[in-house]
């Protein structure tokens, strides 16, 4: 059962996390009206702006989902309510330390700090230091509470058993629950993609302190992106182990099981994950041959064994079943979709061929913003619309569900779409202001701007109930 402490924690969790995406929202709603010159930023304020959206959006979607299956693994194990503490202590400094290196040192080189930027100065000398330590506070607190996390796991299953590899056979003696083996994979990737930082931090830090006499730019780029791809998939596979543990319950169905299916499938999908993040080198020319074809068939594997058996748990779980549907559920069924949609749109630009000519483009955002603000963000809010909903004191958590749902797919949809319809215009990204040949992009921007504060309005209702609630 989950404790009082973790209840206590996880609601601490929630507000911050909505806060803190508020805040998020605004910056990009900024960023799309400069870019339709709507208002005038100058370029320092958009890629500061941009590095603190990016980095936030990021964090918190991470830690939202590791503060869900914190709480909901009580029911399992036994978790360290002092870890999670540590986690989210190192969780607020490391926020402070970035927003002050790039809203008041102006950082500005996006979230991935691809190297060299950071070495590029333009910006308070003390600000690439201070930028690179937050994110040193941010990687140990995450290390240590998914370390934390996974020996609890091992303290109870074995390790074949938490990979439910007895599954593979019929009639296992043990059962591991579907959970509990996402969970196990999930937390395998985030350690490997936190250690990586933790390396890529080092490379740049000795490249910071020698003065630039120690240089080793293959492997930080490589490094870079095997952290940031990674996290940024690991964090909807958080998202994912919470579904597969609470759609039944909430939907009044009989609880998920692992069938072989569902544990090859996930063994599959660890190892794929680790790989899929060569796509990202496509244009490095540098880079061996044999890992861009690895990066293109991994990133086919990995998206197609764990989307198969979820989307198809989910339809087995609706099709012509009586189903309480309830706001919950709903997001966490509405998220699928966003997942999956985001992951075809992913898939697209992975492919060498359309790399070449959607690289860099807007649509990259559209695929990744499609699996996060319609796809994981979905998923924790159904997370916490459920707490909320469990610890009802009085006040009447289902107020104005069909307003916020019909808010943040109006708002949401309409502002994908005009990222969707950027990039297959090959307007590039990351673009404070557009030259005038991109004819389409600032009307676009504009048109985004307007339907992304549907979406703000939405996440407002969200704030306002759950945190009276929690
Ligand atoms: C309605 C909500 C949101 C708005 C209005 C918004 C807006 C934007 C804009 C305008 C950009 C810059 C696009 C470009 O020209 O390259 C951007 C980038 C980004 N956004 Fe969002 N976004 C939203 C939600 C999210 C969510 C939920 C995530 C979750 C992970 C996210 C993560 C990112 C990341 C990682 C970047 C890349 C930053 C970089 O290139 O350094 N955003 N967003």
């Amino acid at each position: 059962m989950e404790s009082l402490k973790t209840r206590k924690i996880t609601s601490v969790w929630i507000v911050i996390v909505l806060a803190l995406f508020i805040v998020a929202i605004i910056l990009g709603i900024l960023m799309r009206l400069n870019q339709g010159t709507i208002i005038q930023q100058s370029p320092v304020t958009f890629y500061g702006n941009m590095t603190t959206h990016g980095l936030t959006m990021i964090g918190i979607w991470f830690v939202a989902g590791m503060a869900a299956v914190n709480y909901l693994m009580e029911r399992y194990v036994k978790t360290s309510y002092g870890v999670n503490l540590f986690a989210l202590i190192c969780t607020i400094i490391g926020v402070l330390m970035l927003w002050s290196s790039t809203f008041i040192g102006h950082f500005h080189a996006g979230w991935t700090f691809l190297y060299p930027l950071p070495f590029k100065v333009a910006w308070a000398q003390w600000a690439t230091p201070v930028f690179l330590s937050s994110l040193v506070v941010l990687g140990v607190g995450w290390l240590v509470w998914s370390v934390s996390l996974m020996s609890q796991i091992l303290k109870k299953y074995t390790l074949s058993q938490a990979f439910a590899w007895q599954h593979f056979k019929k009639n296992p003696a043990v059962e591991t629950p579907p959970f509990i083996l996402i969970t196990m994979v999930t937390l395998v990737g985030v350690i490997a993609c936190l250690l990586a930082a933790v390396l890529l931090l080092v490379l740049l830090f000795a490249e910071y302190f020698s003065n630039g006499s120690f240089v080793n730019d293959a492997a930080a780029k490589n490094l870079t992106y095997f952290f940031g791809h990674t996290i940024a998939n690991e964090m909807l596979y958080l998202g994912l182990a919470v579904i597969y543990e609470l759609f039944a319950e909430v939907s009044g169905r009989p609880k998920w099981k692992t069938t072989w299916y569902v544990a090859v499938a996930w063994n599959l999908s660890l190892a794929f994950i680790l790989t899929a993040f060569f796509h990202h080198l496509y244009m490095d020319f540098v880079q061996p041959e044999g890992l861009q074809i690895v990066g293109q068939l991994a990133s086919y594997l990995a998206s197609l064994p764990a989307a198969g058996v979820t989307v198809f748990s989910i339809l087995v779980a609706v099709y012509r079943t009586k189903i309480n549907w309830s706001l919950t559920n709903l997001l966490f069924f509405i998220g699928v979709a966003g997942w999956v949609i985001g992951g075809l749109g992913a898939v697209i630009d992975a492919t060498i061929s359309n790399n070449f000519v959607l690289h860099n483009t807007l649509w990259v955002p559209a695929h990744f913003h499609t699996y996060n603000a319609m796809g994981n963000v979905l998923f924790s809010l159904g997370f916490f619309h459920w707490f909320a909903h469990k610890f009802d004191v009085g006040f009447y958590i289902d107020k104005n569900a069909m307003l916020k749902l019909t808010l943040i797919l109006f708002g949401g949809i309409g502002f994908l779409l005009a990222f969707y319809i950027g990039g297959a215009d090959s307007i590039p990204r990351r673009y404070s202001n557009y030259p005038p040949e991109f004819t389409m992009a600032a009307p676009l921007a504009t048109v985004a701007a307007v339907f992304a504060t549907f979406y703000l309005l939405a996440i407002l209702l969200f704030f306002l109930n759950i945190t009276k609630n929690v």
